[in-house]
Formats: C-alpha cells, structure tokens, sequence
C-alpha cells in the first residue's frame, strides 16, 4: 500500500509532499513525482500465493486485474474503488507474426482488450478513484484519443466531470466517439497533442483534477500490467519486454513495476526493456543518441500512428531511468514497418491500432539486425484495440468492394 506522501522521482532530490499535492512535479528541483508503496509484511511467496488466489475470487476487487495487486497500490477503501474489472487480459502467441519477426518464443500482452480498447483503463481506475478520494469534481486530459476515451468511462462511473483536449485532426473518430459516448466535454486545439497538454496545463484551474500521465496515480495503476505479465508467465521473466513509446508515461510504469519486482526477488533475471517509437515522434531516440542530459523535443512530430504522435514526451526522465535500469533500448521504426506489422497481427487474428504494431516492427529489426537472439523470450505489449482506428485499416487495404 502507498503511504500519504510522494515524493520526487529525482534519487538526489527525493523531496517528499502531501498525496494531495496538485502541481504534479516536485517543488524543489521540478521533476516529476511518483508514488512509493509500502507492500505491508507479507513476504514475496505470500504475495505471489494471494496474487494468484485472488484470481479464483469474485469480489469486486479481485476482479480486477489492476486491483488484485492492492499491496503495491495507493491506500483506498474498497467500496471507494471505481473500476470497470480492467486489467484480465490474456498472453498470447501467433505463428505468423512469430515467423515475421524471426522470433521463436515471443508472446502478445494485448492491453488493447480491456473495457475501452486501451491500456489507459490500467491506470485511470486507480487515478479516477484518487480524483474522487481528493473531492475533485471535474477531470481532464489532453489526449491523441484513448486516455480521454477512458478518463471519460471512469469519470462517468465516479460521477465526474470530464473535460478532454484534443488535437484537431489527431485523434481518430472512434476514440471520439467514445469520450462523446461516455459524456465528456469536448475542446479541440489547434496543433498536436503537445499543444493540446500546453493548452490544458495553461487554463486548467485547481478544482480540476488532471489526469495525464504525468499524474502519478496513473502510473501505478499501469505498472500492474508487469506484475500480471508475471503471474501469467509463473514469475520466470521474459528476456525482453517490448512496448510503444508516445509521452512515456507506460515506459515510466513499466519500470517501476520491473525496479519494484526485482526489489522483493521477483523479477529476475532483468527483463530489456525494449521502448519503440515512430520514427517521425522519436524524441526519446533523439535523446539518448545525444547523450541523454536534455530533452530532444520534435517540434512537429508525424506519423500515422496518432496515438503515439508526440514530439515533448513528459515522462522522459522516468523512461531514461527505465531503459538504465534494465540495459534497455530505444528504437524508431517507420510508418511502412508499422503498417506491415500491423497487418500481420491482423493476419494472427489478433490487431490493434497502429502504435502497438511497432512493438512487433521492432522485434523484426533487433532480430534481423542481430541485436536481439531469435531464441529470446520476448513479450510485446500491444497497447489499442484494432477498432481504435478503422481508417488505418481502410486506407491500407481498401474498402472491400474491388
Ligand atoms: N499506444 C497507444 C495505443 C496509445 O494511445 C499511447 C498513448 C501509447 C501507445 C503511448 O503511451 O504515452 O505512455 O508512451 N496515448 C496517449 C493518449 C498519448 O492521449 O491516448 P505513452
């Protein structure tokens, strides 16, 4: 559980402040903040025992694939909970898009397959119910669609209101749909999504409860996405984990959850992680290749993976420390090799929108160029639903009439 405090996710900072806390980077030395669990007595057999007997249990809370693991998750009454039973989503292989990576045991974590088509859900069912444990009436994020399709479902459930900033003409109608479906307010920006966050962070008073992934509730409800990867996998880590990389808050999450693990001997060996941008938002790319001390920001960041369009990726830091921490890697693929990806997942029966589908170009690349054993053990997050984005689909195969 998380004590009532967070505190500065700078080591040499370290400054702590209230849970209530509302300016989302630390006072002293501006960095973000983040939550540090206190996992209470139980020891890591008992907790890997209760993680899994949870799983047989049909409470409300052990429904949920994020909830099950409330040791590691901010203090919260259980009725004050607001989930829609996030987080089960399964492990699965495919034989062609394996064959197309030259992969021989690589896995799919489709976080795409939960309530709003988005590994968002992960971490809005923790940060909505903080929103409403902190009194906030109103919610909002600026968002390339999915966190606002999700922060709007879980506002709706806690009787919020929610407040959504978009790019205009970057974010796809069906993520739309649903944040109109869910009864969000809408506002459109001109610009990208960097834009959009600018605007939201300029206007948003303090009655408004902000829930972008700089928000560090968000962060640990995302980082249970690892410790159910590990219970599916009877906690033998994988060689690599594979994700996308947009504003990095996932990377962020995912290695807390990997530092956390290996903290209590559940996580060995280190898994790489493995973080893939579209080549034309590769900010982090940028980064590290000149030298890692100061952001590479893209100022107009393309590609047609518009979830992932961003070019002043708020959680570098925490990525950077991610990719340290694990001998990881950063990589860029284009918007060809997303779309061929993304194609051949189609073909295993499985899709998702185009910004998961660089998980798999990636995977193809490390392996090809030697970078990456064919005989690994390789999970990839795929992060979107296919439905996300039909147009993706249509203007690349046609409409089906000939
Ligand atoms: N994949 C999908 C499907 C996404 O929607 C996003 C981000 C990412 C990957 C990248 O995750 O930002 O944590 O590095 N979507 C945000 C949004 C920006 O507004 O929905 P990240």
């Amino acid at each position: 559980m998380i004590p009532s405090v967070l505190r500065c996710s700078e080591a040499g900072c370290g400054t702590e402040v209230p849970r209530d806390y509302r300016a989302y980077s630390c006072p002293v030395c501006g960095n973000l903040l983040q939550a540090v669990p206190n996992p209470g007595p139980l020891s890591p057999e008992q907790l890997k025992k209760i993680w899994r007997e949870r799983r047989a249990s049909n409470a409300p809370l052990d429904s949920s694939g994020v909830w099950r693991f409330r040791e590691y998750l901010p203090d919260c009454p259980a009725d004050a909970v607001v989930s829609l039973a996030e987080g089960n989503v399964p492990l699965l292989a495919g034989q062609k898009t394996a064959d197309y990576a030259g992969a021989h045991h690589l896995w799919f974590k489709h976080l795409g397959w939960n309530p709003t088509g988005s590994f968002k859900d992960l971490g809005m069912t923790v940060a909505v119910t903080e929103a409403r444990r902190q009194g906030a009436e109103t919610v909002a994020c600026a968002s390339t669609g999915n966190t606002a399709a999700s922060m709007a479902a879980y506002a709706a459930r806690a009787n919020l209101r929610a407040r959504v900033y978009l790019p205009k003409g970057g974010a796809s109608m069906q993520k739309l749909a649903q944040a109109l479906d869910f009864g969000a307010e809408t506002q459109y920006v001109d610009g990208n999504f960097d834009d959009a966050l600018r605007v939201l962070m300029a206007e948003t008073d303090t009655g408004v409860y902000f829930l972008n992934s700089i928000n560090p509730f968000r962060i640990e409800g995302q980082k249970t996405a690892i410790f159910h990867l590990m219970d599916q996998l009877d906690w033998r880590a994988p060689d690599y984990i594979v994700l996308p990389g947009g504003n990095l808050g996932n990377s962020a999450a995912f290695g807390k959850a990997i530092e956390e693990l290996a903290a209590i001997g559940l996580m060995t060996p280190i898994p790489r992680l493995v973080i893939v941008q579209a080549r034309g938002s590769n900010a982090l790319v940028r980064t590290v290749e000149s030298g890692g001390s100061e952001l590479q920001v893209v100022t107009d960041p393309q590609t047609m993976a518009t979830a992932i369009r961003i070019g002043n990726p708020r959680s570098w830091k925490k990525a950077l420390r991610a990719l340290r921490f694990t001998g990881g890697i950063v990589m860029d693929v284009d918007d060809t090799d997303i779309m061929a990806a993304k194609q051949m997942l189609g073909r295993d029966g499985i899709g998702s929108e185009p910004a998961s589908a660089t998980t798999l170009a990636g995977i193809r690349h490390l392996i090809a160029e030697g970078r990456m054993d064919p005989e690994a053990r390789v999970v990839a997050f795929l992060t979107g639903h296919a439905l996300k984005d039909t147009d993706s689909i249509l203007n690349a195969v046609g409409r089906g009439d000939g």
